[in-house]
């Protein structure tokens, strides 16, 4: 029979198993794509895309950088951060929407391109809260015992997959990517570092609202697809982007209640970063000033997994919050897919 006095012990390395951050880095290509440049290839203009989006540039590969190319920079960076060596990585979570092939995972072509030889490495597809879902993933096995360290990885290229002659799209999205190094030993009970509590929910009914129609199983990609244009992203912005307020909204709400938290107990709020609107919809309703909010959009638009990570590392490396602070972030994206995590950093 399971003893109260090793119920206590167990609960208290429990404790001190959450995952915690140990070094992030990021990654983006250094092709600006101006608004001014897209006024030239569609019906737009800075303004309209200003105003409407709040972006002003995006980042876009060059011919021959993919995915896994920026993976596996951001990857190392947060590798360096940490002073972790690659073949002391244990496993390595990534998340994309823009895998570089569709066998084997884009984490497959990372690892290989890190070094990072003895580590597991599997992609997750949760579009825009990918990375998140990566991140709690990676937390419940860190929990388990199952391993000592995970580089969670947010990569896209979504230039590979954006109809650039589609305005309603091409001006919003943009490449990049994110990592952390998430150790084992996050004693967060006791006031250390490390994750408070995650959320994920889903809604696979309305997965048609943003998707690639074709190039895949259902519909694999011929002459007839690609004439339709058929492999790139669709998308209809508005029912997305009123779902999009209320399901970071109801999320945060419920993964500050896990961690048994306010909003006012939160330093810096860290949002997906899809339209300055949104953005603003949702610190509205949730009673989030300015200044507690972390905003990046305007230089790189919406680079779907890969936004958290990036400004997470920038917040990190600013040091916007103060040692002990916490930041909730928050994402929503294709499923429709969304989640939620309360960290201390
Ligand atoms: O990260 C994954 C989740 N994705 C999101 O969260 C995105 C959510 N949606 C959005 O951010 C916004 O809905 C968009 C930025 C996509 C669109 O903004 P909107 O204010 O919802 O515009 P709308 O779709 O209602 O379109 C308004 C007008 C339309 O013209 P009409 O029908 O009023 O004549 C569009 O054709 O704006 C037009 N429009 C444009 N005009 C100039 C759409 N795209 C553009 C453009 N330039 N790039």
């Amino acid at each position: 029979m399971r003893s109260q006095a090793a119920g206590i012990i167990s609960d208290q390395k429990q404790a001190q198993r959450q995952g915690f951050i140990r070094g992030t880095g990021l990654a983006v290509p250094d092709r600006v794509l101006t608004n001014a440049e897209l006024e030239k290839m569609v019906d737009t203009s800075d303004e309209w895309i200003r105003t409407r989006s709040g972006i002003r540039e995006r980042r876009i590969c060059a011919d021959g950088e993919d995915t896994a190319d920026l993976a596996a920079r951001a990857g190392s960076k947060a590798l360096s951060d940490a002073g972790v060596e690659p073949i002391d990585v244990d496993l390595i979570v990534l998340s994309t929407a823009t895998p570089d092939h569709l066998l084997p995972s884009t984490a497959c072509e990372t690892q290989a391109r890190l070094g990072a030889h003895r580590a597991a490495a599997f992609d997750v597809s949760a579009a825009c809260a990918g990375w998140l879902y990566g991140v709690a993933i990676a937390d419940g096995l860190l929990k388990a015992e199952l391993f000592e360290n995970a580089l969670v990885i947010g990569a896209e290229k979504m230039s590979a997959i954006i109809d650039y002659t589609d305005r309603s799209t091409c001006v919003l999205f943009g490449d990049g990517a994110g990592a952390a190094l998430l150790g084992s030993g996050g004693d967060v009970a006791n006031g250390g570092t490390g994750l408070l509590a995650t959320h994920m929910q889903t809604d696979g009914r309305c997965a048609q609202m943003l998707w690639r129609p074709a190039g895949g199983a259902a519909m694999p990609s011929t002459s007839e697809t690609q004439s339709e244009r058929l492999e790139f992203v669709k998308q209809e912005g508005r029912d997305v982007f009123k779902r999009a307020v209320l399901a970071m909204e109801e999320s945060s709400r419920i993964v500050l209640g896990k961690a048994g938290m306010t909003i006012d107990d939160i330093d810096l709020v860290i949002p997906h970063q899809a339209n300055i609107r949104i953005i603003e919809s949702l610190a509205k309703r949730l009673g989030v000033d300015r200044e507690r909010l972390y905003i990046n959009i305007d230089r790189y638009g919406n680079t779907s997994s890969a936004s958290i990570p990036i400004a997470l590392d920038e917040v990190r490396r600013n040091e916007m919050v103060p040692p002990g602070g916490t930041v909730l972030m928050t994402a929503f994206g294709g499923g429709l897919a969304w989640g939620s995590a309360v960290l201390r950093l």
